[in-house]
């Protein structure tokens, strides 16, 4: 048993747009039990194509919406046109919640004969190969809308296929997003030479634009080289590394528990070098951002939060990067 609520950080699970799955993962008629935002959630693909995330628990006597039985056992439950049948009296639910159909009632139950929206359903979008939902405590709709990124559109051929890495890190997600403006902790946990320099650090209603110089040693000497960093909200991220290979990662972040987040990282890099410079080159920066992601959690999954850290002049704009962040701190009502 996992310790979920450590109390080693205060901070409620911040509200936006996250990544539940990859869209590859959920095909047409799949239905996938999710666990996030400490809450059980089922996603199912619809026969005309349209991904859904409704709550797990069915209204009608409480079964598990993502979980299948006789031929479906083992996987999800059936999807029957644009919505997904329970496995235990087969009463169907579309993606905006409604009960759609209960097989043996003459007199279905009022609220269901309205049409009225019962099951909790989530807003989704999909998005750069993604499967977005909006999450919010108290259930307030979207108030901004994420952004498509024409290289990490599926048919953009100038692009590698997406390389996907996950972790389940056990910290909150803010302990996570700091690392984004902490200059130096990339030379004494990931053993950069120099430390980075700041080159820009902008914060803009609910987008972070940050980005670092870098001087990577190679055999061939020194190269500058950049990275970039556009977030919206805490849980939606654009890399950009240039210098030695350009390299975009899709770094999403999504609140699993308060204190237990998953990475999704997408790394995509250009086609026409995949066969050459790609396969050592490439694969050696991607391999060295993951290896950074394994550094961090050494310290992300056991560090203590600090309302008032220590800092120095030296340290990156951290009291900046919390006000920015606070807008999406919003407790349960
Ligand atoms: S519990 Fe879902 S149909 Fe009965
Ligand atoms: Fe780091």
């Amino acid at each position: 048993m996992i310790a979920t609520d450590t109390g080693r950080c205060p901070l409620p699970i911040p509200i936006g747009w996250f990544q539940v799955l990859f869209a590859s993962e959920l095909e047409v008629g799949d239905a996938i039990p999710l666990r996030y935002f400490g809450q059980d959630l089922v996603a199912f693909r619809t026969e005309s194509g349209v991904a859904k995330v409704v709550d797990a628990y069915c209204p009608h006597m409480g079964a598990h919406l993502g979980y299948g039985i006789r031929e479906n056992a083992g996987k999800g439950p059936r999807v029957i046109g644009e919505s997904l049948e329970c496995p235990f009296h087969g009463w169907q639910w579309n993606g905006e919640g409604q009960c759609t159909h209960i097989p043996y009632a003459n007199n279905p139950p009022p609220r269901v004969a309205k049409g009225e929206s019962i099951l909790g359903a989530w807003p989704v979008r999909e998005i750069n190969q993604q499967i977005l939902v909006w999450y919010h405590p108290n259930g307030a709709a979207p108030d901004w809308e994420p952004e498509a990124l024409a290289e990490a559109s599926e048919d953009n051929a100038e692009w590698t296929a997406f390389d996907i890495h996950e972790w389940e890190i056990h910290a909150h997600m803010q302990e996570i997003g700091e690392n984004g403006v902490d200059g130096a902790h990339f030379h004494f946990v990931h053993g950069t030479s120099d430390l980075p320099e700041t080159a820009l650090q902008e914060f803009d209603g609910h987008q972070r634009r940050g980005k670092f110089i870098t001087r990577q040693p190679t055999p061939r000497g020194v190269v500058d080289g950049a990275i970039e960093t556009c977030s919206y909200g805490t849980g939606l991220s654009v890399v950009r590394f240039t210098g030695i290979y350009d390299t975009i990662l899709l770094a999403n972040i999504t609140p699993v528990e308060r204190e237990i987040s998953r990475a999704m990282y997408a790394f995509i890099q250009p086609s026409a070098t995949s066969e050459t410079l790609g396969k050592t080159v490439g694969k050696a920066i991607i391999a060295n951002i993951c290896q950074q992601m394994e550094e961090d959690q050494i310290i992300w999954q056991r560090k203590q939060y600090f309302e008032r850290p220590l800092l120095c002049d030296g340290d990156g704009p951290f009291a900046k990067f919390r006000r920015w962040y606070s807008q999406f701190l919003v407790e349960p009502a």
